[in-house]
């Protein structure tokens, strides 16, 4: 894919699908605004001061309508901004179209520490990664002096997802982190609302787009049972599915028989049911072997973070399966042996986002707000060494923040403390803050 790029007439660059889509963007983005309570009250409590003046900032996440809030919220507070999606089914091209007019650069570039040496973009690395290498060597090719040293003005990073996170400590427990990081994800406003409350939204969302299946009645199976599992299986439940959970936890497998939901193994299920669904940001969940003993059209979808959870290369490299495209991110494969098919939705990526429009605003509004934060945070500490090369999470009090500004829009009134009743329920808290074990 060579990276050719486009400019607004301001000399903004951009590559989206069709920049004609931005009018279409604009209204969408202006309908998001108004339940995105948390990132306008950002614009108008911090734009004035422009906190961000002078910051290059630049996000590779899902180009939704809700992230252009986010961009236009960031731009809103000084700083300059580029984006790039990090799926290639979730990008929502009238919003990319109306960032690339009016607010940010949209495309994928400048990563790439000059070495020397080419990327390989030939590796075992998932598609979203390779694809950014492939981006990368054709810039190098095209121009190899295009890429400066980012290190030396890198600020710090703040990482959306739990699997990102994951990534961060696993790099901070080997000494490879370059960087501070801020942990939005583990916010209690963004895991515990975003990823339980967004996905039981936008799971059924994405089963009905994909699907002409009626969920009651059917046997679904949930594998994990964290967040976005239990989302998922509330989600499923009440639109009358009958609901298996898999776990390799015992917290979270007896959390779901207390929820009413057996648990098994994907062993015990796999010819019975109806819908599959991975939720565990994990890998290898569920193997082309399982497939192959599913009923005819089982659904098989994954919501957690990559394709890999469905073992994708094993299916498409099974002797003699038929991939029969019904229409875009709706597959049926046939095994031979069989004729029997499963349905496969988007590619095994994530079917809110590839098969529906993700979050709605709301939700995605307490997320991007803990990002808000943790830029600024970032931002505003540059050079006082108060953030090492580690992970952070955000303090308490900026995670209650968060909620405070999304009560009003749904009618709540907040019961104050009286000092009395304040001093009573208090407990000193030593050292910096540190989060409960939100995993559950
Ligand atoms: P979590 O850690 O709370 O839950 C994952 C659960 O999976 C855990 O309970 C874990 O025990 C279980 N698990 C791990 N390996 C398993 C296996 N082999 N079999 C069965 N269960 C297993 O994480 P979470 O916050 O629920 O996030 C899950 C994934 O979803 C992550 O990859 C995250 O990045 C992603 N996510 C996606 C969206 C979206 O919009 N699609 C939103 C939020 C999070
Ligand atoms: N993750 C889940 N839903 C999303 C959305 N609507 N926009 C960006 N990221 C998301």
């Amino acid at each position: 894919m060579a990276l050719t790029v486009s400019k607004t007439p301001t000399g903004s660059e951009y590559k989206v699908k069709d920049i004609s889509q931005a009018v279409f963007g604009r209204l969408e983005i202006e309908l998001a605004e108004v339940e995105m309570p948390g990132l306008m009250s950002c614009r108008t409590e911090f734009g004035p001061s422009q906190p961000f003046k002078g910051a290059r900032i630049t996000g590779s996440l899902h180009m939704t309508v809700q992230t252009a809030v986010l961009i236009e919220t960031l731009t809103t507070l000084g700083a300059e901004v580029r984006w790039c999606s990090c799926n290639i089914f979730s990008t929502q091209d009238h919003a990319a179209a109306a960032i690339a007019r009016d607010s940010a650069g949209v495309k994928a570039e400048e990563e790439y520490e000059k070495s020397g040496k080419l990327p390989d973009v030939n590796g075992n690395e998932n598609e979203e990664y390779r694809t950014v290498l492939r981006i990368i060597k054709d810039g190098l090719l095209v121009d190899p002096t295009r890429y400066r040293r980012i290190k030396e003005r890198l600020v710090g990073v703040s990482e959306e997802t739990t699997t990102g996170v994951k990534r961060l400590y696993q790099m901070q427990a080997n000494g490879s982190l370059l960087f501070p990081a801020i942990n939005v994800n583990d916010s209690v406003t963004k895991k515990k609302f975003d990823n339980l409350y967004g996905c039981r939204h936008s799971l059924p969302d994405g089963l009905k787009r994909a699907t002409d299946v009626i969920i009651a009645g059917k046997i679904a199976v949930v594998c994990g049972y964290g967040d976005v599992g239990k989302g998922c299986a509330a989600a499923l439940k009440r639109a009358g599915a009958r609901v298996i959970v898999t776990e390799i936890d015992p917290i979270c497998a007896l959390q779901a028989l207390m929820d009413g939901t057996p648990v098994l193994t994907l062993e015990d299920v796999v010819s019975e049911a109806d819908i599959f669904l991975t939720t565990t940001g994990n890998k290898s969940i569920i193997m082309v072997h399982h497939m192959k003993q599913m009923k005819n059209n089982a659904i098989v979808c994954n919501i957690g973070h990559f394709d890999n959870e469905i073992d994708m290369h094993g299916l498409e490299t099974y002797p003699g399966v038929k991939r029969i495209t019904v229409k875009p991110q709706t597959d049926r494969w046939v095994f031979p042996e069989t004729n029997n098919g499963i349905i496969v939705l988007a590619e095994g990526r994530l079917i809110n986002l590839g098969c529906a429009t993700g979050h709605p605003s709301f939700v995605m509004s307490c997320s991007f707000t803990n990002q808000v934060f943790a830029q600024l945070e970032l931002w505003k500490e540059r050079g006082t060494g108060k953030y090492e090369k580690k992970v952070y999470v955000l303090p308490k009090h900026l995670d209650e923040k968060v909620a405070a500004l999304h009560l009003g829009k749904l009618g709540a009134k907040l019961t104050k403390l009286t000092p009395a009743q304040a001093a009573y329920i208090s407990v000193p808290v030593e050292g910096p803050y540190k989060p409960p074990q939100y995993r559950y």
